[in-house]
């Protein structure tokens, strides 16, 4: 009796469906921001090694049947800063964009960005869909899905009637919050927000920085584009996630880049400014067996391990003075300054052969140089001091 009370419901309820939501169209909006060239995380911390787009694009592959109807929007500063290895970052970034299927990808004004001359003919090549205020591309794009217009914009004031109206931005949440009239503004200034922000009818999201997380705005809407409810949710993109072979071959290819470039272009700076181990050893014998049993002895073997050690924005942490005159350069010429030696922490001083007490006191800004937020979340002074301490 029961199960045919049950029956009629569900059936009543599955026939009656479509007339009670006949009017309503659910839409996904899977939103990143503020990517700041970051292809993959560096991995330095298991507490941090969340995000990279070989892991986006195999999520969004294997989760495809729960995700649609969505469409994929970039609110911008997915750019490095200039530099020739921030070049490389953005081709890589640019390949990835295309394999992903952006379906909106906003180029804005940014001073330390790439420059647009470089990027716009790269989004071009891949045909990514860019909106921007600058002579390449539009600053409106207007998204087809079902039935459904979607108006994709980085001008405040184009923000017409009957569509559902996305404004990408990257002034700060507070500024972004005082433009009226879109349905939901997406700001890539790089802040973090648990939950969308909502100030009268606009949604105000922001890109989490670096991608560490994605971002899925469902919204239900009719088929003018008002918008009868929304729910958000952030993805961690954990290391659990399968890969996208596609694009884990274009990040290859971009270390095979930054390799070539650092064996081709960058020179070694010539000078007898650090000792290393080898120099401190006849005086400090027992400091040194001490620092051997230390993570810092390995540092380099670390970037080896994980085939980055032909990357400079890796090595810098991972050994003593690279960039400095007389610094580590590559294992072929210095070999002796690769890892997290003694002067990382002492600092450089070649007087103190001469007079031992010249030797720069240890404080917490000596590690945090690089024990970033970004790099060692778990940082604290006392507990790692603990750990390192010569005994
Ligand atoms: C700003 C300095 C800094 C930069 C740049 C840096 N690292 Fe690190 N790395 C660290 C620190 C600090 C740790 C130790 C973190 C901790 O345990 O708290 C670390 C640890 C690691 C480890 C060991 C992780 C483990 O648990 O065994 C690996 C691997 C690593 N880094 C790879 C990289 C790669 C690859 C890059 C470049 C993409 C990079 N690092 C760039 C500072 C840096
Ligand atoms: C020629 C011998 C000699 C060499 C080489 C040498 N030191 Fe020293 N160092 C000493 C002596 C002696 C002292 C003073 C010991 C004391 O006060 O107990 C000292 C003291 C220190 C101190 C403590 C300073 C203080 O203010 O308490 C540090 C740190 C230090 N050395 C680091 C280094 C490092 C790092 C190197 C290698 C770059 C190095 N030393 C190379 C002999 C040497
Ligand atoms: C030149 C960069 C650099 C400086 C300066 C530096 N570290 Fe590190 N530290 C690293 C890197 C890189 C690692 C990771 C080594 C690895 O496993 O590859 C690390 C690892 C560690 C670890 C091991 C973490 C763990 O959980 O086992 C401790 C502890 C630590 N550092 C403490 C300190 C302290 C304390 C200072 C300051 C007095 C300091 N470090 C200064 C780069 C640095
Ligand atoms: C990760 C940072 C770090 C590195 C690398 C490091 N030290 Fe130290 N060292 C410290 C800290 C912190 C102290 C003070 C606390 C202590 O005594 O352990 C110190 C103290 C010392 C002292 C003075 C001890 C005293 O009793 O006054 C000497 C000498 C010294 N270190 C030598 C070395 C030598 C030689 C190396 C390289 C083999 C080295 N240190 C590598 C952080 C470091």
């Amino acid at each position: 009796m029961k199960f045919v009370l049950l029956f009629t419901l569900l059936t009543i309820i599955l026939i009656s469906a479509p007339s009670i939501y006949g009017e309503e169209l659910k839409i996904n909006i899977i939103y990143t921001g503020a990517l700041e060239g970051e292809l993959e995380p560096c991995g330095c911390s298991p507490q941090s090694d969340f995000g990279g787009l070989a892991r986006f694009s195999g999520f969004l592959n294997d989760h495809s049947d729960s995700l649609l109807p969505y469409i994929l929007i970039d609110a911008g500063n997915f750019l490095a800063a200039e530099s020739p290895q921030g070049r490389l970052k953005a081709d890589a970034m640019i390949k990835s964009f295309a394999i992903l299927k952006y379906d909106a990808v906003a180029l804005l004004p940014d001073e330390d960005a790439v420059a647009d001359d470089f990027v716009n003919p790269l989004l071009k090549k891949q045909s990514v869909p860019t909106v921007s205020f600058g002579p390449y591309a539009k600053e409106t794009a207007v998204i087809k899905k079902d039935l459904l217009d979607i108006n994709v914009s980085v001008d405040p004031e184009d923000c017409p009637d009957g569509k559902l109206n996305i404004l990408l931005t990257n002034h700060p949440v507070s500024a972004a919050s005082g433009i009226p009239g879109w349905d939901v503004i997406i700001s890539s200034s790089g802040e973090t927000m648990e939950e969308p922000l909502q100030v009268d009818n606009t949604l105000i999201l922001s890109g989490y920085p670096k991608g560490e997380k994605f971002g899925v705005l469902t919204l239900k809407v009719n088929q003018t584009g008002e918008v009868l409810s929304s729910r958000h949710e952030w993805v961690p993109l954990g290391n659990e996630i399968d890969e996208d072979k596609r694009v884990r071959k274009i990040l290859d290819d971009y270390d095979v880049k930054v390799a070539r470039f650092y064996k081709e272009s960058l020179k070694p700076l010539p000078g007898t400014t650090y000792l290393g181990v080898s120099g401190c050893v006849e005086c400090h014998q027992p400091f040194i067996e001490s620092w051997e049993k230390t993570r810092h002895a390995h540092a380099y073997e670390s970037l080896e391990e994980v085939g980055k050690e032909s990357d400079p924005e890796c090595i810098i942490c991972h050994v003593i003075g690279f960039g400095e005159k007389g610094g580590f350069f590559s294992m072929e010429a210095t070999p002796e300054l690769a890892n997290v030696q003694c002067e990382a922490c002492h600092g450089l001083n070649r007087e103190h052969i001469e007079d031992f007490s010249k030797m720069r006191p240890i404080s917490e800004s000596v590690c945090l140089k690089c024990h970033t937020r970004a790099n060692s979340p778990e940082f604290e002074y006392q507990k790692y001091v603990d750990k390192i301490k010569h005994e």
